[in-house]
């Protein structure tokens, strides 16, 4: 069943230029988004104020990346929060509200009672899941399905990069039914988010991994590892430290590239290992001088780029590429090298890559 890979997430991971044409099948046009499973009327989305996006883990990150798109096709105030902590807070929910549940399995016990915490409140509910039937997805009042196949691996990969492409098209479509987005408007993001399948498979050919597993052999024996960038590279970076804390034991922090400054960077001393995400035009000169802060006191930083984004100076010799692309979209890609280098680290370590230890593919304990 693993297709000749010696390990399920490797197959998953090859598998995303697949999932990222299935989640768009039907939904995504040249000027248009449609969900044909949706029942939501005009008046029903007009009425919303504000956003909450609840989910853990993986699921979590992606509604991170989500939030900036929603607050700016909806111009409404967005939530992110992970579901353990927004049920037990007694949320501000009410007939005005949204609540976007994002669960891979479906099942995930806070995620399933923040639920239904929404809905007794009066809320409106989307859930965006891969599992058909799953409890989420009978309780939920609208459902978006990522049909990416089963993923078996605990390490989520193809459903995370699903839930950031269902994310992208539910704000594109939200935001024009609402009148507040014209997607007409802006043909050059739905583009963007159809030439995704044929860039993510520039990112798995043999000599792109082979390039990435000799970039992990420099973080096998480290004992701490730091993930740094700003905005929507701030929420890969904390996606990236998670892929790589649950398969290869190494204890890896996310960090506002920002806030180093305000206390961490008392940690960096000789070869600190860092990797830094710098994808966003916005912040990408805040964030190499972030970067040179941290070289400044010796650490070590291998940087993430897009193509043509090489002004970084030349001493910073560790650099990953994902193909140029918009830089709404460069989340997408970025998924795709973290999770190689969260692999390539933990099979060198000789790791159990499929089944990490304590861990189990989906939480249905509280
Ligand atoms: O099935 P779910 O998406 O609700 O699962 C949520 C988390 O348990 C899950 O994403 C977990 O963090 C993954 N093992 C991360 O790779």
């Amino acid at each position: 069943e693993k297709e000749g890979y010696d390990h399920y997430m490797m197959k998953e991971i090859h598998e995303q230029p697949e999932t990222f044409r299935r989640v768009m099948t039907g939904r995504l046009h040249e000027d248009a988004v449609t969900f044909k499973e949706f029942t939501l009327t005009d008046e029903q989305i007009q009425n919303w104020q504000h956003i909450d996006i609840v989910a853990c883990g993986t699921a979590y990150h992606s509604g991170l990346v989500g939030k900036s798109i929603l607050e700016e096709t909806l111009q409404l105030p967005v939530n992110v929060e992970v579901a353990s902590e927004f049920r037990y807070r007694n949320p501000r929910l009410d007939a005005h509200s949204l609540v976007i549940l994002i669960s891979q399995s479906g099942e995930t016990a806070d995620t399933l009672e923040a639920l239904r915490e929404a809905k007794q409140r009066g809320a409106t509910t989307i859930a965006i899941t891969n599992v058909v039937g799953s409890a989420i997805s009978r309780e939920a009042d609208q459902v978006l399905y990522l049909w990416a196949g089963p993923e078996i691996s605990v390490a989520s990969t193809k459903a995370y990069t699903a839930m950031l492409i269902a994310l992208y098209l539910l704000a594109f479509y939200l935001g024009d039914r609402a009148g507040r987005f014209n997607l007409a408007d802006h043909k050059d993001l739905l583009e963007a988010l159809a030439k995704l399948p044929d860039q993510a498979e520039s990112l798995l050919t043999e000599a792109k991994k082979e390039e990435i597993r000799q970039h992990s052999q420099a973080l096998i024996d480290a004992d701490h590892l730091f993930y740094i960038g700003r905005g929507s590279d701030w929420a890969v970076a904390q996606e990236g430290a998670l892929k790589i804390k649950e398969i290869s034991y190494i204890h890896a922090e996310a960090y506002a590239a920002g806030e180093l400054k305000h206390g961490t960077l008392a940690l960096v001393t000789d070869g600190t290992p860092f990797v830094a995400i710098a994808l966003q035009e916005k912040t990408f000169e805040k964030t190499l001088s972030n970067v040179n802060e941290v070289v400044a006191r010796k650490g070590r930083v291998l940087c993430l780029l897009k193509e043509g984004h090489d002004k970084i100076s030349d001493d910073l010799d560790k650099r990953i590429f994902i193909p140029d692309c918009l830089d709404m979209v460069a989340p997408i890609l970025a998924a795709i090298p973290l999770q190689l280098l969260a692999y390539y680290t933990a099979e060198a370590r000789g790791c159990d890559i499929d089944q990490p230890r304590n861990l189990a593919k989906s939480v249905t304990v509280e």
